[in-house]
């Protein structure tokens, strides 16, 4: 089990990704620059605010978002998550570290030009809508054209756009207060793609509506990023969100990332305790793909078993494995990428209950040799093979 801290991205000339974020800190407090590049700069928290009164909000955070996907960040109340976000936009100004947009240094850019960049890159939608209540929909909608400066013929061309795009088509001139409040964060969404920004920051949009409505939106911001292209950072602190908005998912401590990695690297493999905790009550047969357990096929193994597609969640692939002797083919298109048998996903599943991998190890071995497979030759037991 690695335990690295912030993932080590490789530097691609960072023009490749959205926004790249090196190094970022945030101290609130009148003496943060007595603690980077001191010892203090190691302390924890609680220590950092005894001897300088000041909170360390983000601590040396680095990582990128890539085009087009969902990047989550997840963790508990107070572990820096709004802060990071806003140091995104420069609505709360880094302590040190360098943000870039596409390339460009936020630190640098002048009051106008952040305003720019705010006007027309990036919009955020906010857990409470923060809609206008004397406007009416079709208003709140329009805003940021508004402000942008945008006719008022177009921009009510492209208010009622989005209006129908998130499914509220003939609440235009109904107010906030006369709606849900499932369609009021439906109406914070429309106003936020109106502008149609290259970047929708989330924070926590979908905390305060009860479940169902929650599902639905989710859906909603699936379906929109999907068809519109977007690149999205999203903020939640509910992991069952975080699994199935997000293309990859950063969590944080204490202002700290722990893990950034996809769905499947944040269950199967938590860096940490921390992590392992925040992922155990997710059935890990609901995440975990065929994908993350290929391996090539033993000697002598049977390689005529049903096929199944790379993305295919275990819980899926277990009644495969149950109607056949051979390992499941996992194949993409005409590509055979590799072989899961019974022994890789019970595996995956001992690792739900346990963490001790030895055990592990000894537990798969034992109810390996209890399964009468004799077609299997199982090869060496102890290499798990999941492909990385
Ligand atoms: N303006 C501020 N001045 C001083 N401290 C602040 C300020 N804003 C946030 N903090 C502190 O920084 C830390 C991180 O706060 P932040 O709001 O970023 O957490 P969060 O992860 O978004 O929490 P939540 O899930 O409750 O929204 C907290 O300890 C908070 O008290
Ligand atoms: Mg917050």
């Amino acid at each position: 089990m690695s335990t690295q801290a912030t993932e080590p991205e490789p530097t691609t000339g960072a023009s490749e990704a959205t926004f790249s974020v090196r190094n970022l800190w945030k101290i609130f407090g009148k003496n943060a620059d007595k603690v980077i590049g001191t010892e203090l700069e190691h302390a924890d928290r609680d220590r950092i605010k005894e001897e300088t009164g000041c909170t360390v909000a983000v601590r040396d955070v680095s990582f990128d978002v890539r085009p087009g996907e969902i990047f989550v960040v997840m963790g508990l109340s107070g572990s820096g998550k709004s802060t990071l976000i806003r140091c995104l936009t420069r609505l709360i100004e880094p302590t040190s570290g360098s943000v870039e947009l596409d390339g460009e240094d936020i630190e640098k850019a002048s009051e106008q030009r952040l305003r720019e960049l705010r006007r027309h890159k990036m919009a955020m939608v906010f857990q409470h809508f923060g809609l206008l209540p004397n406007r009416r929909i079709i208003d709140n909608v329009a805003y940021g054209l508004e402000v942008r400066g945008t006719p008022r013929a177009q921009r009510y061309e492209r208010a009622r756009q989005m209006i129908d795009m998130v499914g509220l088509a003939g609440q235009e001139n109904a107010y906030p207060g006369e709606l849900s409040g499932g369609m009021q964060q439906r109406v914070g969404l429309a106003r936020a793609l109106a502008v149609d920004p290259q970047v929708l920051l989330f924070d926590e949009p979908f905390s305060a509506l009860d479940p169902l409505i929650r599902r639905d939106m989710q859906s909603e911001v699936i379906r929109l990023q999907r068809e519109l292209n977007k690149t999205s950072v999203f903020i939640t602190h509910d992991l069952q969100e975080a699994l199935k908005l997000g293309d990859r998912i950063a969590i944080m401590r204490d202002g700290e990332l722990v893990q950034v990695g996809t769905p499947e690297e944040v269950v199967g493999r938590p860096a940490n305790a921390y992590v392992a905790d925040f992922t155990s009550d997710v059935a890990r047969t609901t995440v975990l793909t065929a994908r993350w357990l290929i391996r090539d096929a033993y000697p002598g193994e049977r390689t005529d078993g049903p096929i199944t597609a790379p993305g295919t969640v275990l819980a899926e692939v277990l009644p495969m494995l149950a109607a056949s002797i051979a390992p499941v083919r996992v194949m993409e298109g005409e590509a055979l990428l590799g072989y899961v048998g019974r022994d890789d996903v019970l595996r995956a599943i001992a690792e739900d209950q346990l963490d001790d991998s030895e055990q592990v190890d000894t537990i798969v071995e034992e109810t390996v040799e209890e399964i009468p497979d004799g077609a299997i030759d199982h090869g060496d037991v102890t290499s798990t093979g999941n492909g990385g």
